[in-house]
């Protein structure tokens, strides 16, 4: 098997992180014959911003079609707004390519790495999917009056029925195949349009499920039991803006965002899909060596995983939880004392040992 990767390293600690996970890949094409890649890098991000007007290339997205999968470190830096940052590449990309999943493991791979206490808070291994292509983050809306007194902006929601019903129905899918229930997040007392449609879209769906167990939970009580009994929640779906909030929570619950990934996915594969860690730039470490790359290492363990590589998707995902007993071999964010590229080396010594 031949996997066409794009590498957009991006900005602050993005290319450091992303280094490592080549070299995770690079080492898999060493260990198994069946599987090569090749990597082509775009240099696309803030300082490319800076020089051209632009995040990205023109026909950039052109460009990126012919590729399987996109690897991406992060975007936005200090000096170009983090809206500009966002929307010209980021968004960019996932609405282009129609990657309308957002695949999110919320799983605490150690006892060690929750803040939470009780015995019962660390059973917690979710997969939140986050509705990735519209909702909250749609883009719609206007700002009147700008300065003035009467001044006023809107920002609108947009779901739409096909978009509603194919993250819900992708999220039932999900839930069955691997028997676990299925809890939807939404807001429906409050948001009367948009989320009393979510909610009742999750049910209609759910008439083709009987067999899948479900819950529903408004965000604020789910944000709640996040925290107080996280082993609540096995397979969760949501918005665009509630995944994204909750996520970030579900990271905070299981180690922090050097652990935290995120797959965007276009299922049907009509395009490229793209893997990234849920992290940021980290302005406030870039360039110290001392960014923690587990997380974009479990990107590539959702990239193999996608295209049916799901020994070697396991075998690295086995290899991260192997390390999380080790803290001295990890970096300063997990308590250790290792840099960026001695967690990057460990990790490839140990899932080549295997
Ligand atoms: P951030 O995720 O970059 O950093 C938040 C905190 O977590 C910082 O203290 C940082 O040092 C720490 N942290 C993040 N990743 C880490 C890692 N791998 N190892 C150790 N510590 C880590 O979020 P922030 O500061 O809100 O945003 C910084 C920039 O990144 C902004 O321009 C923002 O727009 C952008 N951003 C980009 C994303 C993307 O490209 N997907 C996602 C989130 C933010
Ligand atoms: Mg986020």
């Amino acid at each position: 098997k031949h996997i066409k990767i794009a590498l957009i390293p991006g900005d602050g600690i993005g290319p450091e992180v992303v280094a490592e996970g080549v070299n995770v890949l690079k080492a898999i094409e060493q260990l198994d014959s069946d599987i090569s890649f090749t990597f082509t890098e775009f240099p696309w991000g803030c300082e490319y911003y800076l020089e051209h007007g632009n995040m990205m290339d023109d026909d950039g997205i052109d460009r990126l079609r012919e590729f399987d999968a996109i690897y991406l470190g992060a975007v936005g830096y200090p000096g170009v707004p983090d809206h500009i940052s966002l929307w010209d590449l980021l968004l960019r990309i996932r609405k282009a390519f129609d990657q309308y999943v957002n695949l999110r493991p919320v799983s605490l791979l150690d006892p060690s790495l929750t803040p939470l206490k009780s015995k019962s808070e660390k059973n917690i291994d979710m997969l939140v999917i986050r509705e990735n292509s519209e909702g909250e983050y749609a883009g719609a809306g206007d700002w009147l009056f700008k300065g003035k007194p009467e001044e006023v902006v809107l920002q609108t929601g947009v779901f739409s029925r096909k978009g509603t019903e194919r993250i819900i129905r992708y999220a039932y899918e999900e839930a069955r195949r691997s028997n676990r229930t299925l809890t939807s997040i939404s807001k429906g007392n409050a948001l009367n349009y948009s989320m009393v449609f979510w909610d009742q879209v999750f049910e209609e769906v759910g008439k083709d499920y009987p067999d899948v167990t479900t819950y529903s939970y408004l965000v604020d009580a789910a944000s709640l039991y996040f925290v107080t009994h996280p082993e609540r929640f096995e397979v969760v779906v949501t918005s665009n803006l509630f995944g994204d909030i909750m996520t970030d929570l579900g990271a905070g619950i299981t180690g922090g965002l050097g652990l935290a990934t995120g797959a965007n996915i276009n299922p049907e594969k009509t395009y490229p899909s793209m893997f990234e860690p849920v992290h940021g730039s980290a302005p406030d470490i870039a360039g110290k060596g001392v960014a923690n790359p587990i997380a974009a290492i479990w990107s590539v363990s959702q990239m193999l995983d996608f295209f049916g590589e799901e020994k070697w998707g396991k075998a690295v995902l086995d290899t991260i939880k192997s390390m999380i007993g080790e803290t001295a071999n990890l970096t300063p964010d997990l308590g250790g004392k290792a840099s960026t590229s001695e967690v990057g080396n460990r990790f490839v010594e140990k899932l080549t040992e295997k």
